[in-house]
Protein backbone atom coordinates (compact mmCIF):
# COMPACT_ATOMS: atom_id res chain seq x y z
CA UNK A 1 0.00 0.00 0.00
CA UNK A 2 1.70 3.22 -0.86
CA UNK A 3 1.22 6.27 1.40
CA UNK A 4 1.47 9.81 1.31
CA UNK A 5 4.26 11.32 3.17
CA UNK A 6 3.74 11.72 6.78
CA UNK A 7 4.28 15.49 7.05
CA UNK A 8 0.54 15.63 7.55
CA UNK A 9 0.24 13.85 10.12
CA UNK A 10 0.28 15.02 13.91
CA UNK A 11 2.68 14.42 16.99
CA UNK A 12 0.09 12.04 18.57
CA UNK A 13 -0.40 10.76 15.51
CA UNK A 14 3.17 9.78 14.54
CA UNK A 15 3.73 8.65 18.53
CA UNK A 16 0.60 6.47 18.85
CA UNK A 17 1.67 5.18 15.27
CA UNK A 18 4.96 4.71 16.59
CA UNK A 19 4.19 2.99 19.59
CA UNK A 20 7.52 5.03 21.09
CA UNK A 21 6.21 7.07 24.35
CA UNK A 22 8.91 6.61 26.38
CA UNK A 23 9.07 3.00 25.64
CA UNK A 24 9.77 0.32 22.95
CA UNK A 25 7.08 -0.55 20.00
CA UNK A 26 4.25 -2.90 21.37
CA UNK A 27 3.94 -4.47 17.77
CA UNK A 28 7.37 -6.21 17.28
CA UNK A 29 6.38 -7.93 14.26
CA UNK A 30 8.72 -8.02 11.55
CA UNK A 31 7.11 -6.34 8.46
CA UNK A 32 7.66 -6.34 4.86
CA UNK A 33 8.28 -3.33 2.95
CA UNK A 34 8.79 -2.75 -1.06
CA UNK A 35 11.26 -0.27 -2.15
CA UNK A 36 11.23 1.93 -4.74
CA UNK A 37 14.91 3.11 -5.02
CA UNK A 38 16.89 5.49 -7.08
CA UNK A 39 19.81 3.75 -9.35
CA UNK A 40 22.91 5.99 -10.94
CA UNK A 41 25.73 3.82 -12.19
CA UNK A 42 27.96 7.62 -11.98
CA UNK A 43 27.40 11.35 -12.74
CA UNK A 44 26.99 10.90 -15.85
CA UNK A 45 24.97 8.37 -16.15
CA UNK A 46 21.18 8.48 -16.43
CA UNK A 47 19.60 7.09 -13.29
CA UNK A 48 16.26 5.53 -13.16
CA UNK A 49 14.23 3.21 -9.63
CA UNK A 50 14.44 -0.08 -8.88
CA UNK A 51 11.91 -1.90 -7.34
CA UNK A 52 13.43 -4.20 -3.87
CA UNK A 53 11.73 -5.87 -1.51
CA UNK A 54 12.71 -5.20 1.76
CA UNK A 55 11.85 -9.02 4.11
CA UNK A 56 11.31 -9.45 7.52
CA UNK A 57 12.49 -6.09 9.01
CA UNK A 58 12.59 -5.05 12.67
CA UNK A 59 10.41 -2.22 13.39
CA UNK A 60 13.19 -1.16 15.83
CA UNK A 61 15.78 -1.11 12.73
CA UNK A 62 16.74 2.61 11.07
CA UNK A 63 16.10 3.29 8.01
CA UNK A 64 19.71 2.93 6.83
CA UNK A 65 19.95 -0.49 8.64
CA UNK A 66 16.88 -1.40 6.62
CA UNK A 67 19.10 -0.37 3.64
CA UNK A 68 22.45 -2.49 5.19
CA UNK A 69 20.05 -5.92 5.24
CA UNK A 70 18.68 -4.63 1.50
CA UNK A 71 22.71 -4.17 0.74
CA UNK A 72 23.42 -8.08 2.33
CA UNK A 73 20.68 -9.35 0.07
CA UNK A 74 21.80 -7.85 -3.01
CA UNK A 75 25.85 -8.64 -2.78
CA UNK A 76 24.93 -12.05 -1.39
CA UNK A 77 22.83 -12.24 -5.36
CA UNK A 78 26.20 -11.04 -6.55
CA UNK A 79 24.54 -7.83 -7.11
CA UNK A 80 25.53 -4.03 -7.05
CA UNK A 81 24.91 -2.67 -3.25
CA UNK A 82 23.02 0.58 -3.31
CA UNK A 83 25.48 3.33 -2.22
CA UNK A 84 23.96 6.12 0.36
CA UNK A 85 26.20 8.48 2.78
CA UNK A 86 26.34 8.03 6.47
CA UNK A 87 28.94 7.92 9.30
CA UNK A 88 27.91 8.94 12.51
CA UNK A 89 24.24 7.20 12.53
CA UNK A 90 23.56 9.36 15.93
CA UNK A 91 21.87 12.69 13.63
CA UNK A 92 25.48 14.92 14.11
CA UNK A 93 27.70 14.66 11.18
CA UNK A 94 24.73 15.22 8.80
CA UNK A 95 25.89 12.94 6.15
CA UNK A 96 22.82 10.27 5.78
CA UNK A 97 20.15 12.57 3.76
CA UNK A 98 17.49 10.78 1.37
CA UNK A 99 14.22 11.55 -0.14
CA UNK A 100 11.60 9.25 1.57
CA UNK A 101 8.04 9.65 -0.18
CA UNK A 102 8.88 12.93 -1.68
CA UNK A 103 10.04 14.44 1.77
CA UNK A 104 13.61 15.34 2.56
CA UNK A 105 14.73 12.43 5.74
CA UNK A 106 11.71 11.11 5.37
CA UNK A 107 8.11 11.31 7.10
CA UNK A 108 8.82 12.24 10.64
CA UNK A 109 10.11 16.22 11.84
CA UNK A 110 13.45 17.06 13.13
CA UNK A 111 14.39 13.77 12.25
CA UNK A 112 17.39 12.71 10.35
CA UNK A 113 17.47 9.62 8.13
CA UNK A 114 19.81 7.78 10.36
CA UNK A 115 17.39 8.28 13.45
CA UNK A 116 14.19 7.57 11.11
CA UNK A 117 13.31 4.43 12.53
CA UNK A 118 11.19 1.43 10.68
CA UNK A 119 8.39 1.40 13.05
CA UNK A 120 7.69 4.85 11.22
CA UNK A 121 6.44 2.59 8.58
CA UNK A 122 3.55 -0.21 7.72
CA UNK A 123 3.92 -3.11 6.64
CA UNK A 124 3.19 -3.96 2.85
CA UNK A 125 4.23 -0.03 1.98
CA UNK A 126 5.68 1.01 -0.74
CA UNK A 127 8.59 3.35 -0.39
CA UNK A 128 9.92 5.63 -2.81
CA UNK A 129 13.93 6.72 -1.78
CA UNK A 130 15.67 9.37 -4.11
CA UNK A 131 18.72 11.34 -3.31
CA UNK A 132 18.68 15.09 -2.93
CA UNK A 133 17.50 16.95 -5.83
CA UNK A 134 19.12 20.27 -6.55
CA UNK A 135 21.63 21.33 -9.60
CA UNK A 136 24.59 22.17 -7.17
CA UNK A 137 24.12 18.92 -5.45
CA UNK A 138 25.37 16.06 -8.27
CA UNK A 139 24.68 12.53 -7.90
CA UNK A 140 27.91 11.19 -7.45
CA UNK A 141 25.99 7.41 -7.56
CA UNK A 142 22.66 6.05 -6.21
CA UNK A 143 21.26 7.74 -3.48
CA UNK A 144 24.72 9.74 -2.46
CA UNK A 145 25.04 13.36 -3.99
CA UNK A 146 28.04 15.64 -3.68
CA UNK A 147 27.54 18.26 -1.35
CA UNK A 148 30.84 20.31 -1.65
CA UNK A 149 29.12 23.30 -2.29
CA UNK A 150 28.21 23.33 1.58
CA UNK A 151 31.84 23.19 2.45
CA UNK A 152 33.15 26.08 0.26
CA UNK A 153 30.28 28.20 1.26
CA UNK A 154 32.12 27.60 4.46
CA UNK A 155 35.54 28.05 3.47
CA UNK A 156 34.63 31.39 1.84
CA UNK A 157 33.64 33.00 5.59
CA UNK A 158 32.28 30.92 7.91
CA UNK A 159 35.34 31.04 10.61
CA UNK A 160 36.54 33.69 12.58
CA UNK A 161 40.61 34.44 12.68
CA UNK A 162 42.43 34.53 16.20
CA UNK A 163 46.12 34.95 17.07
CA UNK A 164 47.32 31.53 18.23
CA UNK A 165 48.61 31.82 22.14
CA UNK A 166 47.40 30.35 25.08
CA UNK A 167 44.13 29.74 25.52
CA UNK A 168 42.05 32.43 26.74
CA UNK A 169 40.09 32.12 30.23
CA UNK A 170 36.99 30.91 30.27
CA UNK A 171 34.02 33.72 30.37
CA UNK A 172 36.69 36.58 29.63
CA UNK A 173 34.10 37.66 26.98
CA UNK A 174 31.04 38.44 28.06
CA UNK A 175 28.14 36.70 25.93
CA UNK A 176 24.60 37.56 26.39
CA UNK A 177 22.41 34.85 27.47
CA UNK A 178 19.95 35.50 24.41
CA UNK A 179 23.01 35.85 21.82
CA UNK A 180 24.06 32.74 23.12
CA UNK A 181 21.03 31.03 23.05
CA UNK A 182 20.35 31.96 19.62
CA UNK A 183 23.95 31.80 18.20
CA UNK A 184 23.95 27.63 20.13
CA UNK A 185 20.45 27.44 17.84
CA UNK A 186 21.80 28.08 14.68
CA UNK A 187 24.76 25.86 15.72
CA UNK A 188 22.83 22.66 15.31
CA UNK A 189 23.18 23.25 11.90
CA UNK A 190 24.66 19.91 10.92
CA UNK A 191 24.91 20.75 6.99
CA UNK A 192 22.99 17.67 5.97
CA UNK A 193 21.34 20.07 2.93
CA UNK A 194 17.66 18.58 3.73
CA UNK A 195 17.04 22.68 3.45
CA UNK A 196 18.44 22.49 0.05
CA UNK A 197 16.72 19.66 -1.02
CA UNK A 198 12.79 20.63 0.56
CA UNK A 199 13.27 23.79 -1.42
CA UNK A 200 11.40 24.65 -4.65
CA UNK A 201 14.21 26.90 -5.73
CA UNK A 202 17.01 24.71 -4.54
CA UNK A 203 18.37 27.74 -2.60
CA UNK A 204 21.05 27.29 0.41
CA UNK A 205 19.94 30.04 2.36
CA UNK A 206 18.71 28.12 5.61
CA UNK A 207 22.25 26.68 5.51
CA UNK A 208 23.81 29.64 4.80
CA UNK A 209 22.07 31.85 7.42
CA UNK A 210 22.56 29.40 10.35
CA UNK A 211 26.36 29.29 9.52
CA UNK A 212 26.61 32.84 9.19
CA UNK A 213 24.89 33.53 12.43
CA UNK A 214 26.77 31.34 15.14
CA UNK A 215 29.14 33.76 14.57
CA UNK A 216 27.69 37.08 13.66
CA UNK A 217 25.93 36.37 17.09
CA UNK A 218 29.30 36.39 18.91
CA UNK A 219 31.68 39.00 19.80
CA UNK A 220 34.06 36.67 18.50
CA UNK A 221 32.36 37.20 15.14
CA UNK A 222 32.15 40.72 14.78
CA UNK A 223 35.58 42.21 13.17
CA UNK A 224 34.85 39.84 10.38
CA UNK A 225 31.15 40.26 10.69
CA UNK A 226 30.63 42.18 7.22
CA UNK A 227 33.18 40.42 5.24
CA UNK A 228 31.95 37.03 6.31
CA UNK A 229 28.24 37.51 4.84
CA UNK A 230 28.98 38.82 1.97
CA UNK A 231 31.61 36.67 1.22
CA UNK A 232 28.94 33.51 2.31
CA UNK A 233 26.01 34.58 0.15
CA UNK A 234 27.43 35.96 -3.11
CA UNK A 235 29.21 31.99 -2.47
CA UNK A 236 26.03 30.74 -1.99
CA UNK A 237 24.92 32.28 -5.49
CA UNK A 238 28.47 31.56 -7.02
CA UNK A 239 27.45 28.01 -6.40
CA UNK A 240 24.36 27.93 -8.56
CA UNK A 241 21.49 28.04 -5.36
CA UNK A 242 18.47 29.51 -5.81
CA UNK A 243 17.26 31.90 -3.88
CA UNK A 244 14.91 32.16 -1.45
CA UNK A 245 11.01 32.92 -1.45
CA UNK A 246 9.83 32.21 1.63
CA UNK A 247 8.47 28.99 1.12
CA UNK A 248 9.75 27.71 4.36
CA UNK A 249 10.38 24.09 3.19
CA UNK A 250 13.63 24.36 4.43
CA UNK A 251 12.18 25.05 8.40
CA UNK A 252 9.82 21.90 7.80
CA UNK A 253 12.50 19.63 6.34
CA UNK A 254 15.04 20.46 8.67
CA UNK A 255 16.32 17.99 11.02
CA UNK A 256 17.66 20.14 13.51
CA UNK A 257 15.16 22.98 13.71
CA UNK A 258 16.31 25.78 12.57
CA UNK A 259 13.64 28.43 11.70
CA UNK A 260 13.61 30.80 8.84
CA UNK A 261 14.21 34.06 10.76
CA UNK A 262 18.04 33.38 10.25
CA UNK A 263 17.79 33.64 6.83
CA UNK A 264 16.03 37.50 7.40
CA UNK A 265 18.94 38.09 9.98
CA UNK A 266 21.31 37.20 7.27
CA UNK A 267 19.93 39.49 5.01
CA UNK A 268 20.15 42.18 7.10
CA UNK A 269 23.23 41.92 7.90
CA UNK A 270 24.08 41.47 4.09
CA UNK A 271 22.16 45.20 3.51
CA UNK A 272 24.02 46.49 6.92
CA UNK A 273 27.28 45.09 4.87
CA UNK A 274 26.62 47.32 2.13
CA UNK A 275 25.57 50.36 3.23
CA UNK A 276 28.67 50.23 5.55
CA UNK A 277 31.03 49.47 2.60
CA UNK A 278 32.71 46.95 4.29
CA UNK A 279 32.70 44.35 1.56
CA UNK A 280 34.90 41.53 1.48
CA UNK A 281 38.51 42.83 0.53
S1 LIG B 1 19.82 24.23 8.07
FE1 LIG B 1 18.94 22.26 8.75
S2 LIG B 1 18.42 21.20 6.84
FE2 LIG B 1 19.85 22.84 6.28
S3 LIG B 1 21.89 21.91 6.32
FE3 LIG B 1 21.53 22.79 8.38
S4 LIG B 1 20.66 21.08 9.59
FE4 LIG B 1 20.48 20.47 7.41
S1 LIG C 1 24.70 9.52 9.63
FE1 LIG C 1 25.36 11.28 10.78
S2 LIG C 1 23.58 12.54 10.84
FE2 LIG C 1 22.87 10.70 9.88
Amino acid sequence: MSRAPDMTLSPATLVERDGDKGGPSADRRAINLTLNVWRQKDRQSVGKFVTYQARDISPDMSFLEMLDVVNEGLIGRGEEPIAFDHDCREGICGQCGVVVDGAAHGPRPQTTTCQLHIRSFRDGESITIEPWRAASFPVIKDLMVDRGALDRIIASGGFVSVRTGNAPDGNAIPVSKDSADLAMDAAACIGCGACVAACPNASASLFTAAKVAHLNLLPQGQPERDRRVVAMVEKMDDEGFGSCSNHAECEAACPKAIGIEFISRMYRDYLRAGMTGRKKP
